[in-house]
């Protein structure tokens, strides 16, 4: 059987990793790399157990293998894995990005400055799309998308709310989907 550990930002929400829990994917660990990360919080209020561990300083495979992790969710964390990490669970780590890649993706691509860039750059559609991650930002194999418009005089929080609620959607079923 497949589980599902969650790699989350430290000042992220945690939404996404909650709709993935909430989706009852069998999630086994959520993992930020602080302790103040308030989607720590979230996760063990949620009922799956948490750990503060930042993977550019400690090993963070031996932990999820322990949980009997075999795909990696980020949700929220916004750097480069180390190799080790992406070597332990080949083509199942995962990200999602609140953008139709490639475009507005790669780095510095991230928040609202993907959502500002959508805007800037006058498209008439946006949305956000599951990968797979490598050691270059935004560049892995597209497991999924789902569009939604941009409307004339939209501000960059409007489309990152209309986003937002179809990465809620997505996640869970390109996950569910890989288990
Ligand atoms: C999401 O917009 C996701 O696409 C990006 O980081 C944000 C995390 O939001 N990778 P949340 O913490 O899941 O609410």
């Amino acid at each position: 059987m497949r589980v599902v550990g969650i790699l989350i930002g430290t000042k992220g929400r945690g939404s996404n990793m909650a709709a993935l829990i909430q989706a009852g994917l069998p999630v086994a660990l959520v993992v930020a790399p602080s302790p103040e990360a308030p989607g720590l919080a979230r996760a063990a209020e949620l009922g799956v157990p948490t750990l503060a561990l930042d993977p550019r300083r400690d090993d963070l495979v031996a932990p999820l293998k322990a949980a009997g992790v075999t795909v990696l969710c980020l949700a929220g964390y916004l750097r480069l894995l180390p190799d080790s990490v992406l070597d332990a669970f080949p083509g199942r780590v995962l990200n999602i990005h609140p953008a139709l890649l490639p475009r507005h993706g790669g780095k510095g691509m991230y928040g609202m400055h993907v959502h500002e860039a959508v805007v800037a750059s006058g498209d008439t559609e946006t949305g956000c799309t599951v990968h797979q991650v490598t050691s270059v930002y935004d560049d892995g194999q597209i497991l999924g998308q789902l569009r939604c418009p941009v409307h004339p005089g939209d501000t960059a929080n409007d489309v990152a709310a209309r986003v937002l609620a179809l990465e809620h959607e997505l996640y869970p079923s390109v996950v569910r989907s890989l288990l």
